[in-house]
């Protein structure tokens, strides 16, 4: 009886607002207090209802049944502001790879694209990423939106997944560097992000289903590590637990990733938002720490809704539990200035011809030339036909698809193609404009550049037989919502190569794909450009590249395979099958268990350095139209830790940029690990000593029973490499103490 009483004077007192002018100093206003002071301040303000309201949000788009909210920008996320407290809306928007506009809710409202995330990780080089979340955020701030739902870091196990596109590859230094970079760039500009999708959510297969079995160990090393760093260097406002499910639980009812790692072991004073439907009991999830309930009413119910605010009410939840999580979710609120709302104007063409810029700057920076025979490329200016064949060349660049999915402005190129729809999502297949026909056109004023869309096969050869150059345009789309069936290229595109090849004309390819791929065709033809998607910019990077005026110098950051069989798990029942959202799955038809213990933590390069298989191209590889050497190797101490020093010349005739990497071998055998990089810019001739950081985490082993990294005393076995691959270099062996 008592208990009662109390719970309804508790609701009582919740429920009514207690006048602003009780809060005399209204000190949450107030931009010189600590958001911690700010926080505490306004959560006496708040009634229960208005925490609540804060504690879900709901698609800003029509979804089945639901309506845009008046107030909403029109973008995935919707959580309405407070007017009586100056609080503002939460206006969350995909922007993985640049602002996106689901079902095309802002009518026409066009973007700029970054290239995919195998390009930004691939400049190894945080710096660019720094630039595209800066584009993102300010791109997002002009439209009204104050969050982005990108961060995208789960680490390539499968190089056929769906999303990789979205992530920063296989190692989870370089993708905890990158994804933080990125953060940092949007965050600056006073815009939330989110990390997601935390965690191990590798592949598209059965995603709702999927269980990834791991020791704990192995995924501190790998997946959770990647996260941890991008935690640690860019402190981003939200965490987007997944689909899936790890070790049995689902990612947002999972204590131990919520709990003990995320708020235990690392102390992240953010919020953690479901991603949209990966809630499936709403209690569990409440106790284990999901903060925000996302993308009603995309769950089966509302639990964060009126569901948990009796619960509070009938004294079954401590009111303490609600102010918790909206501690983490108005801390970054406060943390990164969205109480002080700054007018953007609208964007201007100046500011679109600076983003599409910087795109461009990341796809030079980050593709990578595979293959390059007899000096095919660069392009000479003598050429006098160069034929041009397939992948809409003469229209646009592909992009992935899935929430991700950057509208063009002006509509796609590719007509038909507008990625608007929820009824087909993810289709259909986006293409940005910037033609990169055009573009070649431009670089190569003297040459006759001809197109053929590579429909006719035997117009491919005859029109080959005339050119002095072919480049064929080849694409494999890959999508959020399933995996690829397979690493080979689509029949049609392989069957272009080889009638281009047919003409005995020097062939160069250039791939638009999402992963890696198999090339039947690799020695038939004089070189390879992988441009991945390659974002606004990309249609001009591609031809800046094929003709030298930008040097190639991306690095693969996911192992390309000589086959299947030589990865962890050569099949995955289910793999290629679609995940959508109306048809129910039959489970017979899925593998809903993967086996991560497989390769534990020796992801991509390090489980082909276990197996002692070889790649088709390891991680870290990428050709240059020049050449460099390092000589020398040191490493020493630092008051940030240990620093490799080593001489890199450019002993080509180009200006070009090397990607100097590090490997450690441990003093308890495990595979190799990288464990620093760094990209230098140099002109022919030219020689520079480079201190190159090296990451603690990569000396060190995750201790289950302390919950602590260890690096154990012994010799550590350190080389200079141009890939995972490459002994070549100096090296040295260094005895180090126990840390
Ligand atoms: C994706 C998330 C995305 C969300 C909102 C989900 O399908 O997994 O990455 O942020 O939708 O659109």
């Amino acid at each position: 009886m008592k208990r009662k009483l109390a719970a309804v004077m508790l609701a009582t007192a919740c429920l009514t607002p207690v006048p602003i002018s009780a809060h005399a100093q209204q000190v949450w206003k107030n931009p010189d207090a600590t958001p911690s002071e700010r926080v505490e301040a306004l959560l006496k303000a708040m009634t229960l209802d208005e925490k609540f309201v804060m504690l879900t949000s709901e698609w800003g788009v029509p979804y089945k049944n639901h309506r845009k909210p008046p107030e909403a920008v029109g973008s995935a996320g919707y959580t309405a502001g407070n007017k009586r407290l100056g609080i503002p809306a939460l206006q969350s928007t995909d922007a993985g790879l640049g602002v996106t506009n689901t079902v095309n809710m802002r009518p026409g409202d066009g973007a700029t694209g970054l290239p995919s995330g195998q390009v930004i990780s691939g400049t190894f080089d945080p710096t660019y990423g720094y630039q595209g979340g800066r584009m993102i955020a300010v791109e997002a701030a002009h439209r009204g939106l104050n969050e982005v739902l990108g961060g995208g870091i789960n680490l390539v196990r499968d190089p056929r997944g769906g999303r990789n596109f979205e992530y920063q590859g296989e190692d989870p230094i370089l993708a905890g560097i990158v994804a933080a970079s990125l953060i940092s760039g949007a965050q600056d500009q006073h815009v939330l992000s989110t990390i997601k999708h935390y965690a191990l959510n590798s592949i598209e297969t059965a995603r709702t289903k999927m269980n990834s079995v791991i020791d704990e160990q192995s995924m501190q090393e790998s997946d959770l590590l990647a996260f941890k760093i991008a935690i640690e260097k860019s402190d981003p406002a939200s965490v987007m637990c997944g689909y899936n499910r790890v070790n049995g639980l689902h990612d947002c009812q999972n204590p131990y990733l919520l709990e003990n790692v995320l708020r235990q072991e690392w102390g992240y004073h953010g919020y953690v938002m479901s991603d949209w439907g990966a809630v499936y009991d709403g209690d569990a999830a409440w106790k284990a720490g999901l903060d925000q309930q996302s993308g009603l009413p995309a769950d089966s119910k509302a639990w964060f809704g009126d569901y948990m605010k009796r619960k509070v009410i009938a004294g079954k939840i401590p009111v303490s539990v609600v102010d918790e999580k909206l501690r983490h979710i108005l801390y970054p609120m406060f943390k990164y200035g969205l109480f002080e709302p700054r007018v953007r104007p609208t964007e201007t063409a100046a500011d679109i011809a600076e983003h599409t810029a910087i795109t461009q700057k990341i796809e030079e920076a980050g593709a990578v030339l595979l293959k390059n025979d007899h000096e095919a490329l660069p392009l000479k200016q003598n050429l006098r036909r160069v034929l041009v064949v397939g992948g809409h060349a003469d229209k646009g660049v592909m992009t992935g698809g899935g929430s991700s999915a950057v509208a063009p402005r002006g509509g796609s190129p590719v007509r038909g193609d507008e990625p608007n729809d929820l009824q087909h999502f993810p289709r259909p297949i986006g293409y940005l404009s910037g033609a990169p026909l055009d573009a070649l056109k431009a670089e190569m004023p003297r040459a006759q550049v001809t197109f053929l869309s590579g429909d006719d096969l035997n117009a491919v050869t005859e029109a080959a037989k005339n050119a002095d150059r072919v480049i064929v345009f080849a694409t494999k789309w890959s999508s959020e919502f399933f995996d690829n069936a397979d690493l080979s290229m689509p029949q049609h595109e392989d069957a272009m190569i080889t009638a281009a090849v047919k003409a005995g004309k020097p062939v160069i390819v250039v791939l638009q794909t999402g992963n890696p791929v198999l090339m039947p065709w690799a020695d038939k033809v004089d070189a390879v450009l992988e441009a991945w998607f390659p974002g606004s910019g990309g249609g001009k990077a591609i031809a800046r590249l094929l003709t030298g005026k930008a040097n190639p110098s991306g690095r693969l950051t996911t192992t390309w395979p000589v086959s299947a069989s030589q990865l962890p798990r050569p099949q995955v029942k289910g793999m290629g099958l679609e995940f959508t959202l109306s048809k129910k799955q039959n489970p017979a038809d899925y593998e809903t268990r993967l086996d991560l213990n497989i390769e534990g933590a020796n992801v991509g390069y390090r489980w082909f350095s276990l197996k002692g298989e070889k790649p088709l191209y390891p991680f870290g590889y990428g050709l240059s139209y020049t050449s460099f050497t390092h000589t020398g190797l040191e490493v020493d101490p630092s008051d940030n830790g240990l620093v490799a020093h080593t001489k890199v010349t450019n002993t080509g005739k180009r200006a070009g940029a090397d990607v100097v990497q590090i490997y450690v071998n441990l003093p308890d055998g495990s595979p190799e690990r990288l464990a620093g990089f760094l990209r230098v810019q140099l002109s022919p001739g030219e020689s520079k000593d480079v201190a190159i950081p090296l990451s603690s985490y990569a000396l060190a082993r995750f201790d289950v029973a302390t919950k602590h990294w260890v690096r154990k005393a012994g010799a550590y076995h350190f080389r200079v490499a141009t890939n995972s691959f490459d002994n070549a270099g100096p090296s040295l062996t260094s005895e180090l103490a126990q840390q």
